[in-house]
C-alpha cells in the first residue's frame, strides 16, 4: 500500500493526516500554537512553531499509522495565506511572521496607490517615472486591490519601520513555503498562495516585474512559482530520519488553505462552491476562466487546479469571534463541557439551537480584526448591536454565528451579481460541524448545504496534491471523484429564510451607519 501525507498549517494549530492510496485517512495528529497580538489590530506567529508542529505531526502520523516510511510517497502542505516570513543570509528567521489578519499596514496600502517622492528617494537613488499605481492597474495585474493583510503591504511596513531587519532579509516566504523549505531546503511557492502576496500576475501565474519594480522588491528575494501538484523537492536526510521517512518522499508545492480546502471538498469544477468556517471564514467558487472582479469586491486567486482560478470572500473573524467569546466570557461553559465530557462546541449548539432567528433582536458585526470583503476596511471593528437585559451568553454566541453568515451571504450576493448562482454549497472547517451554523447558512444562502465524509478539507486537499505529484493519482479531479463523498444535507427552509432577510437587511445598513464613528475610534 502507498501513502501520502497532508499537512494543514492553520492559525490555531497544524493538523496532519496520513492517507492511503484509496483515500482513507489512516492517522491524524495536531499541535496547537499561540498567536501574539502586541497591539490592537496586530497579529504575529513564530515560524519555528509551525515547522516544529509540522515535523512532530508528520512523525506522529507515521508512528500511529504503523507504516513503513518508504511507502509514504509524498507530502503536501496547505497553509494560512499572506503571512510574511523573512530569512537572513544564513536562512534564519529574522523576526516573527506578521500573519494574514494583521491590519497594521494601512498607511502602506495608501502608498501602494501613490508613493510620495521623499519615500522613493529613501528607497532608491533613481526614483522611477511612475509613482502612481491606480487601483484599476493593481486589479488588472494582481487581480485584487492593495490590501493591508496581504504580503506586499507587510513588506513595505517592515521596510519603513524596521529598516535594519529588512536590510538583513535575503528570502521572503509565505508560512507553508517556510515549512516546505525546512523539509526540503528549496525556496519555492505555488500560484494559489502566491496570489495572496499581491506581487503575482494572477492571470499569467508568474511574478509581475511591473509590480516588483513599482514596489522596489528584488525578484531574488522570492522563490520560484510552481503549480500546486508539482514536485518541489525531496525530504532532506535529517528530516527524513527525524520523521521516520525516506529521502525518496517528495514534497509538492501545495497550496493556500482555501485552495486546498476546495480540493479536499471536491470543489474542482466550474460553478461549484463551498464555505469554510475556521478562524476566518470564506465562501469560495471555482472558475475555469480568469474573470476580473469589479472593484475587487471579492478576492480572485489562482486555484490549486493548474490553469484555473477561484473567488473567495468572507469575514476574517469567524471562529476567531467564537474563540474570543470563549476565552473571555465562557469559563462556566468550558467547565460544564469538561464535567460532561463533551466538547465546548457541542455545548454551544445545545445552548443556541432554540434561540429565535435573529438572536432575539441582537446583531453581531464580525469585524474584530477589520475587514476586506465585501468592505475593504481595516479600521472597522466588531460590535453587538441591540443588547437588551434578556440577552445572555447564548444569545451572544448565536448572534456571532449569524453575523458571520450575514457577511458570507453578502459575498455570495456579489457572486450572484457577477453571474454565478450557487445552487448547492458544501461545508468544511470546524464551524461547519455545527448543525446550528449550517442551518443559518442554508437559510441565508437560500440553498442546501452539504457535509462530507472527509472532514479535514485543507489537509485532505494537500494529501491529494501530494498523491498527484507522486504519481499515485492521475489528476486532482480523478482523485476527488473517487474519494469525496457527501454524507449529510441541511435544507433551506424558505419561511425561515424570509425571516432572516429582515435581520440581514438591518445588518447590512450598520456598516455605513457606524463606519465614521468606528474610524474616529481607531484614530484616537
Ligand atoms: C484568506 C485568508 C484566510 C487565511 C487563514 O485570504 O486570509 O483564509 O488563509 O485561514
Amino acid at each position: 500500500m502507498k501513502y501520502v501525507i497532508g499537512v494543514d498549517l492553520g492559525t490555531s494549530a497544524t493538523k496532519t493526516i496520513l492517507v492511503d492510496q484509496n483515500g482513507k485517512i489512516v492517522a491524524e495528529a495536531s499541535v496547537k500554537y499561540p498567536m501574539y497580538q502586541p497591539e490592537n489590530g496586530w497579529a504575529e506567529q513564530d515560524p519555528s512553531d509551525w515547522s516544529e508542529a509540522a515535523i512532530s505531526t508528520i512523525k506522529s502520523v507515521v508512528e500511529k499509522g504503523q507504516v513503513n516510511g518508504k511507502d509514504v510517497r509524498g507530502i503536501g502542505i496547505s497553509g494560512q495565506m499572506h503571512g510574511l516570513v523573512m530569512l537572513n543570509e544564513e536562512n534564519q528567521v529574522i523576526r516573527r511572521s506578521i500573519i494574514w489578519c494583521d491590519q497594521r499596514a494601512t498607511k502602506q496600502v495608501a502608498e501602494m496607490l501613490e508613493l510620495p517622492m521623499e519615500k522613493w528617494m529613501k528607497i532608491t537613488a533613481n526614483p522611477p517615472m511612475l509613482r502612481i499605481m491606480p487601483k484599476e492597474r493593481w486589479i488588472q495585474i494582481t487581480a485584487n486591490p492593495p490590501l493591508t493583510g496581504w504580503t506586499a503591504a507587510k513588506i513595505l511596513w517592515i521596510r519603513e519601520n524596521e529598516p535594519e531587519l529588512f536590510a538583513k532579509c535575503r528570502h521572503i516566504m509565505l508560512p507553508k513555503d517556510y515549512v516546505r523549505f525546512i523539509l526540503t531546503g528549496k525556496y519555492a511557492t505555488d500560484a494559489s498562495d502566491a496570489s495572496g502576496m499581491q506581487m503575482l500576475d494572477v492571470k499569467n501565474r508568474c511574478w509581475s516585474q511591473e509590480i516588483l519594480d513599482f514596489l522596489k522588491v528584488d525578484r531574488e528575494l522570492l522563490g520560484d512559482v510552481y503549480e500546486s501538484p508539482e514536485v518541489v523537492g525531496n525530504l532532506l536526510p535529517k528530516i527524513a530520519e527525524k520523521c521516520g521517512l525516506s529521502t525518496e518522499t517528495v514534497v509538492v508545492a501545495g497550496g493556500s488553505d482555501n485552495a486546498c480546502a476546495a480540493i479536499g471538498t471536491g470543489i474542482v469544477r466550474e460553478g461549484q462552491a463551498f464555505t469554510t468556517i475556521g478562524t476566518s471564514s470564506i465562501v469560495y467558487t471555482h472558475l475555469k476562466k480568469y474573470q476580473e472582479i469589479p472593484e475587487g469586491a471579492l478576492h480572485l486567486c489562482c486555484c490549486a487546479v493548474p490553469g484555473c482560478w477561484h473567488t473567495m470572500g468572507g469575514p476574517q473573524s469567524a471562529g476567531l469571534s467564537i474563540e474570543w467569546m470563549k476565552n473571555n466570557f465562557c469559563q462556566d461553559l468550558i467547565q460544564k463541557a469538561e464535567e460532561e465530557n463533551v466538547s465546548f462546541y457541542d455545548k454551544i449548539n445545545e445552548l443556541t439551537k432554540d434561540i429565535r432567528i435573529g438572536s432575539d433582536r441582537l446583531i453581531y458585526l464580525p469585524f474584530l480584526m477589520g475587514e476586506r470583503t465585501p468592505h475593504i476596511d481595516p479600521k472597522y471593528r466588531g460590535a453587538f448591536i441591540g443588547l437588551n437585559i434578556i440577552h445572555g451568553q447564548a444569545h451572544m454566541l448565536r448572534a456571532i454565528m449569524e453575523g458571520v453568515v450575514y457577511s458570507l451571504a453578502d459575498c455570495n450576493e456579489i457572486l450572484k451579481k457577477l453571474g454565478t448562482e450557487v445552487v448547492s454549497m458544501r461545508a468544511c472547517g470546524g464551524g461547519s460541524r455545527s448543525p446550528v451554523w449550517r442551518k443559518i447558512m442554508a437559510d441565508l444562502y437560500k440553498c442546501d448545504v452539504h457535509t462530507l465524509k472527509q472532514e479535514e478539507g485543507p489537509a485532505y486537499g494537500a494529501a491529494i496534491l501530494a498523491g498527484v505529484g507522486a504519481g499515485i493519482y492521475s489528476s486532482i479531479q480523478e482523485a476527488c471523484d473517487a474519494f469525496i463523498e457527501e454524507d449529510g444535507i441541511t435544507e433551506c427552509d424558505l419561511k425561515e429564510a424570509e425571516e432572516y432577510e429582515k435581520f440581514h437587511k438591518i445588518y447590512d445598513r450598520f456598516y455605513e451607519d457606524i463606519k465614521e464613528n468606528l474610524h474616529a475610534l481607531y484614530e484616537l
